[in-house]
């Protein structure tokens, strides 16, 4: 929910810091704050707002120090002010941190500790840690001095309850950082004389891609020219070393105005990464590497359970139409967070799917849990390379689309629907899908990127269509069958970035209640590409048109739509419907993207948003 880094080396910190906040910024953006040591003492900077305004304070201080820690806020507890922006301090001054998550205890711990003299001057749980490491580190006075931080971070941890990433300095070990992790991120990057731990690799990927994934339950030692990680228990562990094949242009603009923008556009790429290397050499199916499950083993599946939040939900329900068209396998899909707790009763031969981008959500990561708990076998799709759910799951296929930074998911919500689309191909031809059938499916595959571009070719198009509608309030998005899916992702896509009120349905719901909603004030946005339920569509259509609303229709370029029913058209190629909801996907998110534009917002990081969800 939150970013934060902690930077120790020979440069100067500050800068550092504020880069690697910078570059994750989509992870929160309430408050910032940083804190470096400057030879005696800690100089803490903190401002409620954008990072700019951060930046602007600490222009004005002279901060030399080469350690330090900083933080990008999205408030949980406690208002959006300076005083409860990160980093914390404790009340006896030994302690600073940086903390990503939750501490559900913290009321007890606090009142523990306000027993001791320990006081609190913000409303966060946060500050609650560095007290209770403070206290532990009080009493382990007796240690000798080498593993007295450790040990104190360690044993404060041991009566969390909650989620936590960290970053701990100590005023008496100021060339020392202390990091530990539970079910959120945390990645240490090992750089030339340089450390960092960061709640991604986006944070420091300018100066290292040499990493180590923590694990949770892990605390992280930096000391010195050196580092080591523990268990919780205190056990060494032997760490796996890894370099990211990231390059700085993937997190950067490049000329783009908008990270949203420049992720759309990059579509043909992250396709092309997501189906890279994965066809037969028969032209007929698909293979994925990370499966860990035998074509036989897969065959023996009678149900698949998806699950997933927000936009990955919505490429869950899409893959719901795919598997259950091509592979003729029951689909059920779920939103994870009520998948948790629904404690739905599952049959032995059920496989469970997570999708999640981030590979962070904690809702999704917790249904993950419970499915597993129950002895079920959960694979995941995810583009987080190393994140909890692609280290947790039993297999599965990594999206492969690169980091997404804008807070909007586009680039990762097309590479989903392709590997629904691969997936389903795959396992369709374990079973009845015909050799031809498959050839067909593949081959629609590989067309798709071109396609793709074809689509973004219509971006200055669908601006002055967006440019007539920009002052609506309300919206509705409206599709039938595979175009239901992105008719939901067109209306939360709009809601995210312009905070037009939209909702999604299945076209033919319109009329058993929201049609009261429709007047010449609330514009229809049709997804009418599917080609079986196009007369039905045109039908729906007519109704809207009778009561006055304006219609925008997404359509193939082979349809024959008349004129009249329309006041705006967006064609775009036919394809094989295996992958015509991808490229019906591409129109609703440019048409967010210029509505939240031309109403003057910052698309990249909308309003009370945080890139990837780490409470629940
Ligand atoms: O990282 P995940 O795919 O698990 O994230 C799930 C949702 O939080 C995410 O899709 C959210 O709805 C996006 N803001 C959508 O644009």
């Amino acid at each position: 929910m939150c970013g934060i880094i902690g930077y120790i080396g020979k440069h100067i910190a500050k800068d550092i810091l504020l880069e690697g906040l910078r570059r994750m910024e989509y992870r929160g953006y309430d408050s910032t704050g940083i804190a470096t040591w400057e030879e005696s003492r800690f100089s803490l900077i903190r401002s409620a707002g954008p990072l700019d305004a951060l930046e602007e304070k600490v222009s004005r201080e002279k901060l030399f120090g080469t350690a330090g820690i900083g933080h990008t806020r999205w408030a949980t507890h406690g208002g959006v002010t300076e005083r409860n922006a990160h980093p914390h301090r404790s009340s006896d001054g030994k302690i600073i941190l940086v903390h990503n998550g939750v501490v559900e205890n913290f009321a007890a711990i606090r009142e523990f500790l306000c027993a001791r003299g320990y006081t609190s001057s913000s409303e966060t749980d946060s500050e609650v840690l560095a007290n209770l490491i403070a206290y532990h580190y009080a009493k382990e006075s007796h240690r000798v001095q080498c593993s007295r931080f450790l040990e104190s971070v360690r044993r404060a941890l041991f009566h969390v309850r909650g989620t936590y990433g960290l970053v701990v300095l100590c005023a008496d070990f100021p060339t020392e950082m202390v990091g530990a992790r539970s079910s959120s991120p945390l990645i240490l990057g090992i750089g030339k004389d340089e450390y960092f731990l960061a709640s991604d690799v986006a944070g420091f990927v300018s100066r290292t891609r040499d990493v180590i994934f923590l694990n949770d339950n892990e605390l992280v030692h930096v000391h010195g020219d050196d580092f080591s990680i523990i268990s919780l228990n205190r056990e060494q562990i032997k760490a796996v070393r890894q370099a990211v094949d990231w390059d700085l242009s993937t997190v950067e603009l490049n000329g783009y105005k908008h990270f949203m923008l420049k992720e759309i556009f990059d579509q043909p790429n992250a396709l092309n990464n997501a189906m890279r290397g994965r066809f037969s050499a028969d032209g007929s199916t698909a293979h994925f590497g990370g499966l860990q499950m035998s074509p036989r083993e897969l065959r023996k599946i009678d149900r698949v359970i998806f699950c997933g939040c927000g936009t990955a939900w919505c490429a869950c329900l899409e893959a719901e139409y795919l598997i259950e068209r091509f592979a003729r396998i029951p689909v059920e899909v779920e939103y994870a967070s009520e998948f948790r707790y629904r404690n739905a009763p599952m049959d032995r031969n059920s496989l469970v799917l997570v999708v999640s981008q981030s590979g962070e959500t904690l809702d999704t990561l917790a249904a993950m849990r419970e499915a597993q708990r129950k002895g079920f076998r959960v694979l995941a799709i995810t583009n987080g390379i190393g994140s909890s759910i692609a280290r947790e799951a039993d297999g599965g296929i990594y999206q492969h689309a690169g980091p997404e930074i804008g807070v909007a998911s586009t680039k990762a919500f097309t590479s989903q629907l392709c590997l629904a689309a691969m997936l389903a191909l795959y396992l369709g031809r374990l079973r009845d899908l015909s050799f031809e059938d498959g050839v067909a499916i593949a081959e629609a595959l590989r067309q798709l990127p071109q396609q793709v571009l074809e689509v973004l070719k219509l971006n200055d198009h669908i601006r002055r269509i967006a440019s007539r509608y920009q002052h609506c309030h309300d919206m509705l998005f409206l599709g039938r069958q595979s175009m239901f899916p992105i008719a939901l992702e067109g209306a939360l896509k709009l809601k995210e970035v312009s905070y037009i009120h939209a909702e999604g349905y299945a076209s033919a719901e319109m009329k058993h209640g929201p049609i009261a909603l429709i007047t010449e004030e609330c514009p229809a946005f049709f997804l009418a590409c599917d080609g079986i339920t196009l007369e039905k569509t045109f039908s729906n259509m007519h109704e809207i048109r009778a009561r006055g609303a304006p219609i925008i229709a997404v359509v193939t370029d082979d349809c024959q739509i008349p004129a009249a029913l329309v006041d705006d058209i967006i064609a775009i190629p036919r394809a094989h419907p295996s992958v015509q909801p991808i490229l019906a996907a591409i129109p609703v998110q440019l048409f967010a993207y210029h509505m939240g534009t031309l109403r003057g917002h910052n698309v990249d990081k909308p309003r009370n948003l945080a890139k990837s969800v780490t409470v629940e």
